[in-house]
């Protein structure tokens, strides 16, 4: 078991960062919600304990409070934001409300340079600050080693105990040098090692996959993401031709999507790969339908149905693999203004019914996206499958406004394949969050050679973000927009004008149903 981290949430949108840039480190780190008893803690045997900022005033009648005994474990403990109001409130400081809410960039001076956290940092650094209540007396034995423009315990300390406080955020971009302030906390405070890799984890999650499963077959539903081929590639590399992947064709795939997963997955890596083309009932289902949720609904009961009648043919089989990852088990926080604790329900059709009877594999489950990445790449996946965008699983049908048809489909599939190439090409693929076409099913009139055209138009969306919760459209260049045009407007029969889409999100979403 590898040295770790425990992260104690109390509700901020940054919780995740955190355990990231700690794992950035190569220290494994755990998210727990903020009142996990002290004693569950102390099992785990952390090297060390974070406790996260959160909207809430240590003040407020509800606000969010630990076990008190977390600070008799003797651990190190780094409180951000108000989880070192919340501490210096247990141990006798005190916290004022802040009259003005410290929001933005600030200059962080410090005034001990021997303090552990800021070992080869130079005397003043940007930080980022986002805090309400203001810590005005410290508690004892605790002295401050950093100020900034607005406080005089930016950062404090209390060396004997091992216990620090920031009230800034070390974990956004907004503090470049944030991430060495925690690799300071991590290795020099706590003494962690450098032992959380891509290439250890294989081998400690081959070995757990094995224990678990025994001689038993496991399967596992191939979607051609990141996630599950990943999933598929670990599991193989465990269990060998004890694995059986379904692949559904539903008929609303991008253009060679279900070859490129064939050759990947059947020729490259020979992993046993069962094909169901599907996509002629899923087709007769969609006809008629133009109301975007109605789509996703038809789509999420038909591939149950479809896996789950492949499933009986695929063989007996125990166990069912998905490519479930952290941030979908952590327990989030519900409190107020945590905008991470919104659940977007309409991801979440295609999840398989609880009264499939197998047993989950999940061998991704502790990992968060960029790990899961790394880890396809020493594997040995492809780079078009482990940094592809996402792709949605009721797929062209939301990129087809209106009624999805097979002539429809066509021509985004043809308008689709142009602009990835192109983007592609010019090396912006990788560079942003998702490009891809959409069909709009308004016809305009045109031009082309000496004759009338009355065609379909085509929307352009390519946008930047972080999670897809909220995004940017790419201001790509204009040479690159042109090209785009001319490719699609003279090589997609059917299609006569096409637009760039300049919509945010929010207020827009990203696709457009
Ligand atoms: P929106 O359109 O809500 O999309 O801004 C945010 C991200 O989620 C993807 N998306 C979906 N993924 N099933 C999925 O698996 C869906 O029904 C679905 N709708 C949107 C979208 O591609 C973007 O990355």
């Amino acid at each position: 078991m590898s040295e770790q981290i425990v992260i104690l949430d109390f509700g901020s949108q940054y919780t995740q960062v955190i355990a990231r840039r700690i794992r950035e480190c190569q220290v494994y780190s755990t998210i727990l919600r903020y009142d996990t008893p002290a004693r569950e803690i102390a099992r785990l045997q952390p090297s060390g304990l974070i406790l996260s900022g959160g909207p809430s005033s240590v003040y407020a009648e509800d606000a969010p409070l630990p076990d008190p005994r977390i600070f008799r474990l003797g651990l190190p403990v780094l409180g951000i934001c108000y989880g070192v109001q919340l501490f210096a409130q247990f141990l006798g400081g005190k916290v004022e409300k802040g009259l003005k809410r410290e929001y933005g960039k600030g200059t962080l001076t410090i005034r001990d340079r021997r303090c552990r956290l800021f070992t080869g940092l130079p005397g003043a650094l940007q930080v980022w600050n986002s805090h309400g209540d203001k810590l005005t007396r410290l508690p004892a034995g605790f002295r401050s080693v950093a100020t900034t423009e607005n406080s005089d315990y930016a950062a404090i300390e209390h060396k004997a105990k091992r216990c620090y406080g920031l009230q800034f955020h070390p974990e956004v971009v907004h503090t470049p040098r944030g991430k060495e302030v925690l690799s300071n906390f991590v290795h020099g405070v706590c003494g962690c090692g450098r032992d959380w890799t891509m290439r250890n984890y294989i081998e400690q999650a081959v070995e757990q996959v094995r224990a678990q499963v025994g001689r038993e077959q496991v399967i596992l539903g191939l979607s051609g993401g990141v996630d599950s081929s990943v999933a598929a590639a670990l599991i193989h590399r465990a269990i060998g031709d004890r694995l059986m992947c379904i692949f559904v064709n539903n008929g609303v795939l991008r253009a060679r999507e279900a070859e490129v997963v064939q050759e990947v997955f059947g020729r490259h890596f020979r992993i046993r790969l069962q094909y169901e083309d599907a996509s002629r009932l899923f087709l007769s289902r969609l006809k008629g339908v133009t109301d975007p949720e109605r789509k996703r609904k038809i789509i999420g009961r038909t591939f149950i149905e479809v896996f789950s009648a492949a499933t009986k043919r695929a063989g007996r089989a125990r166990f069912l693999a998905q490519g479930t990852l952290y941030p979908d088990v952590i327990e989030s926080v519900p409190i107020g203004g945590n905008p991470a604790a919104m659940i977007k329900s309409h991801h979440n059709v295609g999840g398989l019914p609880k009264r499939m009877k197998f047993q989950l594999v999940e061998p991704l489950k502790c990992l968060f996206k960029d790990e899961v990445r790394q880890l396809g790449r020493e594997l040995g996946l492809p780079n078009e499958i482990v940094f592809r965008q996402p792709f949605p699983g009721p797929g062209l049908a939301v990129r087809i406004l209106g009624e999805v048809t097979a002539e429809r489909l066509t021509i985004l599939r043809n308008a689709d394949r142009v602009i990835v190439e192109e983007i592609k090409r010019s090396g912006w693929y990788y560079k942003v969050w998702q490009s891809f076409a959409v069909l709009l099913p308004v016809r305009s009139v045109g031009v082309m050679g000496d004759e009338r055209t009355y065609d379909y138009t085509i929307a352009v969306r390519v946008v930047e973000s972080q999670d897809g919760m909220t995004a940017d459209w790419v201001k790509l260049p204009y040479a690159l927009l042109e090209r785009l045009s001319t490719r699609v407007i003279n090589e997609v029969k059917g299609v006569n004008r096409c637009v760039f889409d300049i919509t945010s999100k929010p207020p827009g979403t990203i696709e457009w149903e």
